[in-house]
């Protein structure tokens, strides 16, 4: 089939490219000049595992083209997808400027029939303002589908690929049989293509992210009080994860979920409901709570040094949100940083992929070292913001050597308490016993 997305994005570029990778013709529109240029000459602009890969092989077989030219894309693809941003505007709504900007572009432009798809997260009603916007400029026939994205950073090639569901909102029964043709090679396994309407799509996207930050939130708020009565929410969080409709994932305490999707998704559907007279009393108390969950270190941090940070050298293993990304928007460790430093302290950070993107948003507010040892010479304490592979299993004698004082800020849990006393190193981490 021939396909064009808009917008070269993580959800756009990984869109693009699997969508080549079973056969379809793509092309990729982008109006940053520099950025397609980079991916003509065959350069991933973006740290995603395995997509250099893919990406390589398609462009190879001229599956996989780039351009800025949108007026190339529209009369290339029968399906159009969205992938365009929508940042979170001033009162935290998703704002739809770029959507309805290239809506109006296709409006103008189109002059045979189109499924424009919705790809990008976007409020409920947006599929009908992508329409009217659309219609107001052509009277060529034409179809939108709300088709949300589910991929996990990290794992973004893997989660398209093989994706547990495919969700296709849309009341056109043309439209639906096209996008289950595309989909179908991804749902050999058996995984559902579910159908709805438009609107219980775009929801169905805010409900799940909504809900996976509000269950890390309901483990952060245990851990918390596991702290307080002397519980440990290791032990906790197997008990309750055994139970099958709990489940085991998204139960793991730490310094609050970050990333460019939870933070901007749950503050966007509150609003939302705010604006149709309605109250999301526990998105509220999700926004408030990982606010503070990102710095609930602090006080931890204080009274080790009785109340005295300035000089202090802090070594900070772990900067991107979350690991197998460079991708630092929302990232817990920036608000530590931000803390440190208020606070009079140095800090001396590491990370795998994500030091390019700290350096330019930081400048020289923070050190960077080469190795994530090399953070430790002469630190007072070892801080770990990200659980990256390679901090799970380090060489402890190493840290006590090159620290002033062996002790460790575990954002994400690491290591056993038990293992910690052993090695003398005093261990602070989240909902367990110092
Ligand atoms: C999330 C969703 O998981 C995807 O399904 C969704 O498609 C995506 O947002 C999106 O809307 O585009 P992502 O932001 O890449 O994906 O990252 P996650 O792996 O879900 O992690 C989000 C945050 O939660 C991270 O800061 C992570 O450290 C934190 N987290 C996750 C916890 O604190 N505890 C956990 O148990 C799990």
């Amino acid at each position: 089939m021939k396909i064009t997305v808009v917008g070269t994005g993580y959800v756009g570029l990984v869109t693009g490219t699997c969508l080549a990778e079973t056969g379809n013709e793509v092309i990729c529109v982008d109006i940053d000049e520099n950025k397609v240029k980079q991916m003509q000459s065959g350069e991933v602009p973006i740290y995603e595992p395995h997509l250099d890969v893919l990406f390589e092989r398609n462009i190879k077989a001229g599956r996989l083209t780039f351009t800025t030219d949108l007026h190339k894309g529209l009369d290339h693809g029968e399906i159009i997808f969205l992938a365009l941003p929508t940042p979170e505007d001033e009162d935290g709504s998703a704002d739809l400027r770029y959507v309805l900007g290239v809506a109006k572009d296709i409006g103008e432009y189109i002059t045979d029939y189109k499924v424009i798809v919705d790809k990008s997260t976007v409020p409920v009603g947006t599929a009908d303002r992508v329409r009217e916007t659309i219609a107001e400029y052509t009277s060529t026939e034409f179809d939108v589908v709300s088709n949300p994205e589910f991929l996990r950073e990290g794992f973004a090639v893997d989660d398209f690929l093989k994706p547990e569901r495919i969700v296709i909102g849309s009341s056109s029964e043309r439209a639906i049989e096209l996008m289950k043709r595309l989909y179908k090679p991804f749902v050999r396994s058996g995984n559902p293509i579910i159908v709805m309407d438009e609107k219980s799509a775009e929801l169905t996207k805010y409900a799940s992210n909504s809900f996976l930050a509000a269950k890390i939130t309901f483990m952060n708020e245990i851990a918390n009080y596991c702290e307080k009565v002397g519980a440990d929410v290791d032990h906790v969080r197997r008990g309750m994860g055994t139970d099958s409709r709990i489940g085991k994932r998204f139960l793991f305490p730490g310094i609050g979920y970050g990333g460019s999707c939870f933070p901007k998704d749950v503050k966007a559907l509150h609003k939302s409901g705010k604006d149709a007279n309605f109250e999301f009393k526990i998105l509220s108390s999700v926004i408030d709570i990982n606010n503070d969950q990102k710095t609930v270190l602090m006080p931890k941090i204080e009274s080790y040094f009785k109340g005295n940070l300035s000089g202090k050298k802090i070594a900070l293993w772990g900067l991107a949100f979350k690991p197998e990304t460079d991708d630092i928007r929302e990232a817990p460790s920036l608000y530590m940083v931000d803390k440190l430093i208020a606070a009079g302290a140095n800090v001396t950070a590491f990370d795998p992929e994500a030091m390019p993107n700290v350096k330019r948003k930081l400048k020289d507010k923070i050190d960077f070292a080469n190795g994530m040892y090399e953070t430790l010479d002469g630190a007072d304490a070892l801080l770990i913001c990200t659980e990256w592979s390679i901090f799970r299993t380090p060489d402890f004698n190493k840290i006590k050597e090159k620290l002033n004082n062996p002790v460790i800020f575990d954002g994400r849990n690491l290591y056993d308490v038990e293992e910690m006393q052993d090695q003398n190193i005093s261990y602070y981490s989240i909902g367990r016993k110092t």
